[in-house]
């Protein structure tokens, strides 16, 4: 996730770009960098790190003119550096592109133009979009913009300029979100309303395969094919803040919104387009070190470490290698036996995590193989590990993690695939079988997602106890172990979370009238299991919300009080849609308890002391 801004109009564009740049900042920070038309042509700037820096840089070399475009770049093909920030050009400098989301098919398409003579600097897929553009171009840039795009596959939001036509900026929209503002004389783009918001409330919203062409006195719309488009312009009406949330109320419900994009980012490009395989190509790791694993340690902290619970289930089943997960602060204490055929799986969504790092640098001093599930290209923890598997959540807000959390265990069905294809522990049908499911998950959330409402009457009776309980069994449990932690963290309310076989060894104690217990129950082969545990807590007073899938639900309503179910899929896959309630639970708890969502107390975003 990067953010891009444009400007054409009759003011200089460098406050107006760097602007619109800060309001984007939530969508990525590790370089910026703004092109801008001045009296000697098309000028570039952009420096590595926070938009601060690129300020500072201006303040001594200001960029004088009236149209330009700008990015701020959330690293995904390439690590954070001056080279790989935004805009890109071509050789003749006389093209820039800036561009949120990624190119496929691009070592393909850098491969023939580097055949054609193109050099690269970078190690960017947008940097192959500027030079295929100018290789297209034969003196019109729409066209050459849409004969480009043709040719590329993946996700996009594009602003680009040419000097050979300095009155037009061109912006295209593929699957990254993207806005055109219109404004009196001038006009602008940007990934999202509140980069514009200062300067016009009238915008259109691109769908897919739309584009803009923008000049100061308008804007023409054009599909790719280049049919004129009339669409309605639409007028915020929302305040600054409301719009960096997109609407929502607080950036976690937000974040929870994007699971499904978060889902479908993360599985592009590493499934085979017949839906028989998964090859994780940007893994360095050989196939013959695969067949020399002997076992793995996923090490996390936190929410994170959740997801290396789920992640455990997934290779030991997909890959029949023995698993065990650890919390990081614990796992270097432990003098853990790491061997150079042990895979040690690092799970952190900042990548910045102290106690993940010292878990790293620990399991290399000991000769084994690090690699890092991360949603930060150029953090510390992907710099130090030996591979990286990226999640593309984008950046996360709220402190309370939930899109990476669930990214995490889409990395981890993606890499239990990965190994089982090189190992040949599954059956060619199972393959297919879960890639199906997986496909499937995007939508099932966002049919998760319509029914808020009855959750959050349930979390406003939750919100008045002072303490509650999440039981479940296999990846169940693993999943109770989020919720739980979701719960805490952001209601202040005391919870725990058991494997509900363990409760009668103790815990069960606690239990007594009208205390609300969360059971997951989507195991099927365990089904009967649960649902005696869930009798024990119920005969002894408990309130019992079930979350179970759909088909079940009835005979589960039988021995609960309130059931939630979520749609059917493998129960491999049912973390990544039995964790949607209970982040929203949560978030509805906290809500009615008047808490700060997205700050909780005494809590930080990035741990980076031990
Ligand atoms: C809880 C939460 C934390 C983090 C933990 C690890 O919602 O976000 O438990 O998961 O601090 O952080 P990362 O994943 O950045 O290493």
């Amino acid at each position: 996730m990067c953010g891009i801004v444009g400007y054409i109009g009759h003011r200089g564009c460098q406050d107006i770009l760097v602007e619109g740049l800060k309001k984007l900042e939530y969508r990525g920070y590790d370089s910026a960098g703004i092109a801008v038309f001045t009296e000697s042509g098309l000028e570039i700037k952009k420096s590595k790190g926070r938009l601060a820096i690129l300020e500072d840089k201006l303040k001594g070399e200001p960029l004088t003119g009236s149209v330009g475009i700008g990015h701020t770049r959330w690293a995904t093909h390439g690590k954070p550096s001056d080279v790989n920030s935004h805009p890109h050009t071509d050789n003749s400098a006389k093209f820039s592109v800036v561009h949120n989301g990624i190119i496929e098919n691009y070592l393909d398409l850098k491969a023939e133009l580097t055949a054609k003579g193109h050099v690269f600097l970078s190690e960017t897929d947008t940097e192959v979009i500027s030079h295929l553009v100018a290789d297209e171009y034969k003196g019109n840039i729409v066209e050459a913009v849409q004969q480009a795009v043709k040719r590329m596959r993946g996700a996009f939001a594009l602003g680009v300029l040419t000097e050979y036509e300095p009155e037009k900026l061109v912006a295209v929209r593929f699957a990254s979100p993207l806005v055109i503002g219109v404004g009196e004389g001038e006009n602008f783009i940007g990934s999202d309303i509140p980069a514009i918001l200062e300067h016009t409330r009238n915008v259109y919203i691109l769908d897919d395969g739309e584009m803009a062409i923008l000049t100061r006195e308008g804007v023409e719309l054009l599909s790719i094919d280049g049919k004129h488009i009339s669409k309605e312009i639409f007028h915020v009406d929302w305040d600054l803040v409301t719009a960096e949330k997109a609407g929502f109320d607080h950036f976690m419900l937000k974040e929870i919104h994007e699971q499904p994009k978060a889902y479908r980012d993360t599985m592009l490009g590493r499934i085979a387009d017949d839906g028989l395989s998964v090859n994780l190509k940007e893994l360095s790791m050989l196939d013959d070190y695969i067949r020399s694993i002997s076992k793995v340690h996923i090490v996390a902290c936190g929410t994170a470490y959740h997801a290396g619970l789920v992640g455990k289930s997934v290779i030991e089943s997909l890959a029949r290698i023995p698993v065990e997960t650890d919390v990081a602060s614990e796992y270097r204490y432990r003098s853990p036996i790491i061997t150079p055929d042990t895979l040690v799986i690092v799970v952190s969504q900042s990548g910045e995590t102290a106690d993940t790092l010292a878990a790293l640098r620990e399991a290399r001093r000991n000769g084994a193989k690090v690699l890092a599930i991360t949603n930060v290209v150029g953090s510390s923890v992907a710099r130090e590990a030996d591979d990286v598997l990226v999640t593309w959540a984008g950046p996360e807000i709220a402190v309370a993690s939930t899109k990476a959390y669930s990214s995490q265990l889409i990395a981890f069905y993606l890499l239990g695939l990965n190994l089982a294809r090189v190992l040949g522990t599954q059956e060619q049908q199972t393959v297919k079988e879960l890639i199906a499911a997986l496909h499937q998950l995007p939508e099932q959330v966002e049919s998760i997602l319509t029914q808020s409402a009855v959750l959050k009457q349930v979390a406003e009776s939750m919100a008045n106890h002072r303490s509650l309980f999440f039981i479940g069994r296999g990846v169940d449990y693993a999943v109770a172990q989020e919720g739980s932690l979701k719960l805490k963290e952001i209601s202040y309310i005391h919870s725990e979370a058991y494997a509900a076989g363990e409760l009668k060894h103790g815990t069960l104690a606690l239990i007594e009238d009208g205390v609300p217990v969360i059971a997951l129950v989507t195991q099927e082969g365990l089904y009967e299991k649960t649902l005696s545990n869930i009798k024990e807590v119920k005969a002894r007073g408990a309130h019992v919300l079930a979350v179970t899938n759909a088909g079940f639900e009835h005979e589960v309503a039988q021995s609960v009080d309130e059931v939630f179910s979520i749609p059917k899929t493998l129960p491999l896959l049912t973390p990544a849609l039995s964790v949607v309630p209970l982040q929203l639970l949560s978030y509805y708890a906290s809500l009615a308890l008047g808490h700060d969502v997205d700050k909780p107390r005494n809590l930080a975003k990035s741990v980076t002391v031990e």
